[in-house]
């Protein structure tokens, strides 16, 4: 049983984590495979992270000093020079701004014959980058922030058969879970995985803010809150529908019906829908904007 600390203790718990663990799964036969991440950012350090842990030999590249130094403090090499770190690379992931990706492009055209190429911008479609790189096949991958951890879920589109498909989908499953889907399916998939930890964040944060309205520390209430949805997950992961557990939960004139009450007549269930949808949307608005520039270009 967890004991219970004072709330003062609670407030001095209360640091943001520096450096978050992550487990890798042991990738057999791909130890010291190259990669090159071109364009360390964000999502880039997140994936370096991981197939730095996983084994292989990463060389990252940024323009700005600070993201060089990140990806060395995670164990890769890093350069500006993105021709260099190609050459020295069997795979290549671009993980460009979708906006930066046209001087990318005009910068290592041509230099990636016989390499796998995984592209990780959002909206930009595989023959467009197929036809602007000179390189094929190129795969999309839709991975989330979650690689940090090891607990991406990934989508993967391009060609399912052949030696590269199962290299592409090895080094993805070292940051997390990898689906293969059909491409006019990522627009959708960025929505419920890509932006899913931003959604995920607001709301468990407004139910722990739920329990400070209620009397509690905000970090006792964030706890229950986090420990509840671990559960909940597990429950449904292991085949529990949601609206069984739910009903299990709600007894007659009781304290958790008075809950839902209130989030069917604030219509948070068709909020979170649209929510959703409207990601969807703008994530294909995007993508038609960025893809028509770069294949006009
Ligand atoms: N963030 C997510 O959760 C997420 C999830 C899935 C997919 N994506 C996709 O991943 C891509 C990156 O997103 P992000 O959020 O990681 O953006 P970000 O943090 O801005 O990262 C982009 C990185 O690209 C680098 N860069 C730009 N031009 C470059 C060039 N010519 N050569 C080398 N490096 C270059 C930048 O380096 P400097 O900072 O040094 O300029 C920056 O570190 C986007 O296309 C996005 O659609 C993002």
């Amino acid at each position: 049983m967890v004991k219970s600390p004072s709330i003062l203790a609670y407030h001095k718990a209360f640091k943001p984590q520096a450096e978050l663990p992550l487990k890798v799964p042991r990738i057999a036969g791909l130890e010291g495979f190259k990669i090159a991440v071109l364009g360390a950012g964000r999502i880039g350090s997140s994936l370096v992270k991981s197939f730095v842990k996983c084994g292989f030999q990463v060389t990252a590249t940024g323009r700005r000093e600070e993201t060089l130094r990140r990806a060395e403090s995670l164990g890769a090499l890093a350069t500006r020079d993105n021709k260099a770190a190609i050459a020295s690379s069997e795979t290549v992931i671009i993980s460009v701004k979708p906006f930066q990706l046209h001087s990318l492009i005009r910068e290592i055209k041509g230099h990636l014959d016989g390499k796998i190429v995984v592209s990780i911008v959002a909206g930009v479609k595989r023959s467009t980058l197929e036809n602007a790189l000179e390189a094929a096949p190129v795969y999309r991958a839709m991975p989330n922030i979650n690689a940090s951890i090891g607990l991406s879920s990934t989508a993967l589109s391009g060609p399912q058969d052949g030696e590269a498909a199962k290299i592409v989908e090895s080094i993805l499953s070292c940051s997390g879970k990898v689906y293969w889907i059909p491409e006019e399916w990522l627009d959708a998939w960025t929505a419920v995985s890509g932006s899913m930890p931003a959604f995920a964040a607001l709301i468990i944060d407004a139910l722990a803010l739920g329990g400070v309205s209620a009397g509690l520390p905000k970090e006792l209430a964030m706890n229950a809150v986090l420990d509840s949805f671990k559960g909940t997950i597990e429950m449904i992961s292991r085949g529990v529908h949601p609206m069984v557990l739910r009903d299990e939960v709600v007894t007659p004139a009781g304290v958790t019906i008075a809950g839902l009450k209130i989030m069917e007549y604030m219509k948070v269930p068709s909020a979170l829908i649209e929510a959703v949808e409207e990601a969807a949307r703008k994530a294909r608005e995007l993508g038609s904007i960025v893809d028509n520039a770069v294949r006009g270009s």
